[in-house]
């Protein structure tokens, strides 16, 4: 069977075609148009920016695709849209163009949830074990999930404020990096020492898995309120911090890699408070799947792979590129989804932020699209 992935929930406009056969999905070719750097001087997201970039972006990167494989429209089985959460004018132009090909071409149509996307990223790569506890750390989220099956996921625990990414980002605003700054703290942190008293681990003193970074956010804030020469003076240019790296930019490196990695510490360690809780709750569990922007941090990365192998459970962690939006991840959701009978109409509907999204497809195990 062959999938195309639409996503367009955010600031990447991302297509992808997966070949799924034997119960794997095999990657073919993949389209990715990023809209960091338009959106970047504005410190976050602009939607109708988003929203009329998606749209010009997307026929060209199709015809990429095309070009990549040798494929074309009238080879696609089915097309995979991210619905939500997200963005509703970003993803109303991606929904509009899968609905458009599908009527065009025939395929099957399935909406996706977009952070259960995330959470599959790992099996693009190997094998992902189930039952399995889910971490996912977005721009937009902090959710912990139990994942039982592709198409089963129960919310455990979830942020009541901030996002780790958004904690990130507004860290970075702080100093007056460019947006998305998470990852520039990261790197800043590289191979530094965190001073684990500096800031307050966040919401862990209750015997919950939910979370909240805007008192972290707050000390650091409060921190640096006192600190305004480790701010950058003018903001970075984000392909002179990419040609430069963060740290030579910086007039003060040393100090503000010392906060950066106290920081990017307070973060893991929340994280991985909450993750231990929920493990010791949950049974059964096979694995710990981690995945969403921020785990691509490698803080995370190497807080999370000590719990699973402490525990002895299999760990599943995409690469970076896999970590953050991509189209890849939900053409493998989507046709897990159809190989176990679920479908959408042509009514389907997009979801913004903030409501969750609906089970609302149809179940027919007979009716059954592709074979993975
Ligand atoms: O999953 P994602 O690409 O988009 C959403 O669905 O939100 O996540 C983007 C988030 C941003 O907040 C970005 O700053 C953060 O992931 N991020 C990082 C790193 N790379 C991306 N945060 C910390 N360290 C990183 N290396
Ligand atoms: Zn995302």
């Amino acid at each position: 069977m062959l999938v195309l992935g639409v996503e367009t929930s955010c600031d990447e406009t991302g297509l992808a075609l997966v070949r799924t056969a034997d119960g794997q999905a095999r990657l073919l070719a993949e389209s990715l148009a990023s809209q960091t750097d338009i959106h970047a001087v504005f410190g976050g997201v602009v939607p109708e920016i988003a929203s009329r970039e998606h749209q010009r972006m997307l026929p060209p990167l199709l015809a990429d695709l095309f070009a990549k494989t040798g494929l074309a429209a009238a080879d696609i089985d089915a097309i995979a849209v991210a619905r939500g959460p997200g963005l509703l004018g970003s993803l109303l132009v991606g929904l509009s163009f899968a609905k458009g090909l599908c009527l065009a071409t025939g395929a099957a149509l399935i909406g996706v949830n977009h952070l259960h996307a995330h959470l599959l990223a790992p099996g693009l790569e190997g094998p992902m074990r189930l039952p399995a506890l889910g971490l996912l750390v977005s721009g937009g989220h902090t959710h912990i999930y139990r994942m039982d099956s592709p198409t089963r996921f129960t919310l455990l625990g979830r942020t009541l404020d901030d996002a780790a990414g958004e904690a990130f980002d507004k860290v970075a605003k702080l100093l007056n990096l460019p947006y998305p700054g998470g990852r520039y703290l990261d790197e800043l942190s590289r191979g530094v020492q965190p001073d684990t008293a500096l800031f307050p681990l966040a919401y862990v003193h209750n015997d919950n898995l939910d979370f909240s970074f805007s008192g972290l956010k707050t000390a650091v804030a409060e921190y640096l309120g006192k600190r305004h020469h480790l701010a950058y003076a003018n903001m970075p240019d984000a392909q002179a911090l990419r040609r430069e790296g963060a740290s030579s930019l910086s007039a003060h490196p040393e100090e503000l890699a010392l906060v950066a990695a106290s920081f990017n510490h307070a973060v893991a360690e929340t994280l991985r408070i909450k993750v231990e809780r929920a493990l010791d709750r949950e049974k059964g569990l096979a694995s710990l799947v981690v995945a969403g922007g921020v785990a691509a941090n490698s803080h995370v990365r190497s807080s999370m792979a000590a719990v699973a192998q402490a525990r002895g459970l299999a760990f599943s962690l995409p690469s970076p590129a896999l970590c953050t939006d991509n189209a890849a991840m939900v053409a493998r959701a989507g046709a897990l989804a159809l190989a176990a009978g679920y479908r959408h109409g042509l009514d389907l509907e997009s979801v913004p932020r903030g409501r969750s999204v609906p089970t609302d497809w149809t179940h027919d195990p007979n009716l059954v699209v592709g074979d993975a």
